[in-house]
């Protein structure tokens, strides 16, 4: 089927299968927390807004779940192809429901490393929103499985759920869960939902841009959910309301210091290197 998955260790097949087993659980109610989410809403406009000012025809979404972006992009740009790819065979059947009549937009099921060596240099743009990278156990190899991937002009929108986010480690420390405080940097954060454990991989910027440097160029580096609630706090804070817009231009503001990757999510975007 592929060459990139012969070279996939036999733990990583392993784990894969529990992100997948995870996410085929996940499945039943993704879309419909989501629907009932403002913040995650909020923040995939931003998302989306930010990935359609690079130019591209020919898009990979990694870790495309429902098929919320793939629907979304495909039906916006028909004369634009997609591929959405996902671990979890749940998420793909989803997806195919909702992309179906659309025939610009396809959904496969498995991860990067299933990808066939002809689609080498076949996308300008990928783009991965909402934590799919997290859980790839190595991000040497997957950013260098990424560079044979996107073409010499393209650009990459990647997101990751972020290895420090102080405002987590504060909250924690003043209800003294220590543990739950610092779990992320001590590598023992649980996953995307608290009550649902999937071990996952939460990366400093340093480390992201560390992985990423010898092949790609940071165009652009945001972070989210600085003094925005993060989405599991969405009760605390309406979107809409004058406190939840006032704290979206908060962090837009400490976007412009060094303290701009201290919050739940990041985002860049990376071109390919000459
Ligand atoms: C939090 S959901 C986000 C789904 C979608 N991107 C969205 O924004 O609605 C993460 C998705 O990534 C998939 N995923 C997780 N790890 C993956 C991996 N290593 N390769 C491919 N898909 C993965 C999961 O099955 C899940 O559907």
């Amino acid at each position: 089927v592929n060459d990139h998955a012969a070279a996939s260790t036999r733990p990583e097949r392993d784990y894969y299968r529990r992100v997948a087993d995870y996410y085929d659980e996940e499945a039943a109610v993704f879309e419909q927390h989501y629907r009932n989410n403002a913040i995650l809403q909020r923040i995939r406009i931003d998302f989306r807004d930010i990935t359609e000012r690079y130019p591209f025809d020919s898009a990979l979404e990694i870790g495309c779940g429902p098929g919320i972006d793939l629907a979304y992009w495909a039906e916006r740009f028909p004369q634009r192809t997609f591929l959405g790819i996902d671990v979890s065979p749940a998420m793909v059947q989803q997806a195919r429901a909702k992309i179906a009549g659309l025939a610009n937009v396809t959904a496969s099921s498995g991860t990067l490393w299933s990808l066939s060596e002809q689609s080498s240099g076949r996308f300008d743009l990928i783009y991965c929103y909402f934590g799919a990278l997290n859980t790839e156990p190595d991000l040497a190899a997957t950013a260098r499985l990424l560079a044979s991937l996107l073409n010499a002009n393209g650009t990459m929108v990647l997101t990751f759920v972020n290895r420090w986010y102080l405002f987590d480690i504060i909250w924690n420390l003043l209800r003294l869960r220590w543990r739950r405080a610092f779990a992320r940097p001590l590598d023992t954060w649980r996953g995307y939902a608290p009550d649902r454990p999937l071990p996952s991989f939460c990366h400093s910027a340093r480390e992201i841009q560390k992985a990423f440097h010898p092949y790609f160029e940071l165009k652009k580096r945001k972070g989210y959910s600085i003094v925005f609630p993060a989405w599991y706090r969405q009760k605390f804070v309406s979107t809409d309301g004058r406190l939840g817009r006032c704290l979206w231009n908060i962090d837009g503001w400490i976007n412009r210091t060094p303290f701009w990757n201290l919050g739940e999510y990041s985002l860049y975007v990376f071109s390919a290197k000459e």
